[in-house]
């Protein structure tokens, strides 16, 4: 299949969030798979210079955007099997910042979506696949469809578009919009680009894609609810034919505490020694007090309201009562810098903060730590939890979204789960269940090497999600499924067939499979895996 990804943010180039890990992982792994897939990015002036030196200068032409008319260079470069296609404007990219600032991202992001749709013929390339992912490219889908698919050339194309994160939409004024894309009013109604009085990027997939998929099973679910929809829900709710959630995987060869060389000593699960120089050496490096024996609780995160971080300011002083150390890493909001800073002043040796990006530190914060805090508001998947399962350090989250799907609470009745969580958004199930995770960290030794052991054994690659995504694309297209290759089993069924297993699960050979929400006089829709032995799991408790 021809496969274009169109996204604002891919890695290795150019990262602020998840968006980038999942756009930069999952193409090579449909490449590998045998299909064509390109991906197109801006050309930022944080892409590294590496990089840059790579390209080949494909074409140029000028793009239209109301009365201006703008220069657009096409830059490529081939890796893992991916040609990866940069949109050249310095005005527009060449900025020192990737989004935000400048008052015009509704002028940058509509040259972006209109510069790849005019490149595609000039490229002489077809795809059959369109995938678009979030508001920044969600006017794709609404240009294609109000502009272009009168042109054979456009005719057959189908779009995809995944929601990464609801709460971002690019909502911008009408005239605003009109003025650089063209659109007259009547496409300017509620049940097309307008939502309440303005212009809005992510409603213009959400209401054009021909398809629609976010991120986990669960936070499919949740968005058709208003607690979670960002005013989407009835929407969501209207189109949840056309609404799957598909899990995220992560990097499993970037994230691999056997051959990482980011961190100070490598192990495995049979020789978990390495941990413990891990953990030693980063109290060391971040100034803590040195004991083996006092668990390190990380936070790795963007630092919003959104990640949950309000409850643990409510009740910081108790945390900080426990025996435990506490590392966070990560960017964002002043008043969450503040807080972290004001703890890092009033408790020496046992929090450290640093404020940056540090992909390097981040890898030696989840092989030192023993717990992942992830306490978030909503996660539409989450990737750090997953990560940190895979070093063995284990995640107390939320019971949301990604993380529903991805972490199932301890439960010492039946001996299933592979972390913690907690249901209600209150800072004091927060503290309970971390007091919990230290009661097993500290006194129950067996049951935590089990944990951490079935945390590192589970599966959390893209192969399952990556077939989910090409069946869908298949069925978009008509086509007949390839034969079904063997699997390993994705991880929320790792998490649903949890119990009393030591081992990696098994490797059963599974069809792919989307978590559609189900349809109204339907038969009730089965609830994404995760959930059902989580329900019973609380019960027992
Ligand atoms: C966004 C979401 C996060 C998700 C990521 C990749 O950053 O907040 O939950 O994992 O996108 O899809």
């Amino acid at each position: 299949m021809k496969i274009l990804f169109t996204a604002s943010e891919c890695v290795p180039f150019c990262k602020t969030g998840g968006l980038a890990d999942v756009v930069g992982a999952l193409a090579p792994v449909l490449a590998e798979k045998g299909h064509d897939v390109r991906v197109m990015l801006p050309l930022y002036s944080a892409v590294p210079h590496d990089y840059v030196k790579e390209m080949q200068h494909v074409l140029d032409f000028e793009v239209e955007l109301g009365w201006r008319k703008q220069y657009c260079g096409i830059e490529a470069l081939v890796r893992d099997g991916v040609t990866y296609y940069f949109i050249d404007n310095k005005y527009y990219f060449g900025r020192s910042y990737i989004y935000g600032m400048g008052g015009d991202e509704h002028e940058r992001y509509a040259f972006f979506c209109r510069a790849i749709l005019n490149a595609l013929p000039l490229l002489q390339y077809q795809p059959e696949i369109v995938h678009t992912h979030d508001w920044q490219t969600g006017m794709i889908s609404a240009l294609l469809k109000i502009q272009y698919q009168h042109l054979p050339f456009y005719a057959e194309m189908k779009t995809v578009y995944t929601i990464h994160n609801l709460q971002y939409q690019g909502i911008f004024g009408i005239p605003e919009v009109q003025d650089v894309l063209s659109l007259d009013n009547s496409v300017f109604t509620d049940d097309k680009l307008e939502c309440y009085g303005c212009a809005n990027y992510m409603k213009a997939g959400l209401v054009y894609a021909d398809e629609i998929t976010t991120v986990s099973p669960s936070y499919a679910e949740e968005i058709q609810t208003s607690y979670y929809g960002e005013r989407m829900d009835g929407l969501l709710r209207a189109r949840r034919q056309q609404l799957s959630g598909v899990l995220n995987g992560i990097d499993i060869k970037e994230y691999d505490p056997e051959h990482d060389p980011l961190i100070p000593a490598r192990y495995t699960v049979e020789d978990m020694s390495g941990k413990a120089v891990c953990k030693e050496e980063l109290q060391k490096e971040l100034g803590l007090n040195v004991n083996p024996d006092t668990p390190i609780i990380s936070i790795i995160s963007r630092l919003s309201n959104q990640k949950g971080l309000d409850l643990i300011d409510r009740v910081i002083g108790e945390i900080m009562e426990e025996d435990l150390q506490l590392v966070v890493l990560g960017l964002g909001d002043a008043k969450y810098v503040d807080l972290f800073s004001w703890a890092e002043q009033r408790y020496p040796g046992k929090v450290a903060a640093r404020f940056k990006m540090d992909g390097a530190l981040a890898h030696r914060i989840y092989a030192g730590s023993d717990l992942f805090l992830m306490p978030s508001q909503f996660e539409p998947c989450g990737l750090s939890q997953m990560i940190a399962l895979r070093y063995g350090t284990l995640p107390v989250v939320r019971e949301t979204g990604g993380l529903r799907d991805t972490v199932l609470s301890y439960n010492e009745a039946n001996n299933a789960g592979n972390g913690f969580s907690f249901f209600n958004y209150n800072a004091h199930d927060m503290l309970y269940t971390l007091r919990r995770a230290l009661y097993f960290y500290r006194s129950q030794k067996d049951t935590w090497a089990l944990l951490q052991r079935r945390g590192m054994t589970g599966d959390y690659s893209w192969m399952h999600s990556a077939e989910v995504y090409l069946s869908l694309y298949r069925d978009m297209l008509g086509k007949q499924e390839a034969p079904a290759e063997e699997e390993k089993p994705a991880v929320e069924e790792i998490v649903a067939e949890t119990p009393a297993v030591e081992k990696a699960a098994p490797a059963p050979v599974k069809k792919p499979r989307a978590c559609k929400p189900k349809a109204e006089g339907e038969a009730p829709a089965k609830k994404p895996k995760a959930s059902k032995p989580k329900a019973k799991a609380k019960k027992e408790e």
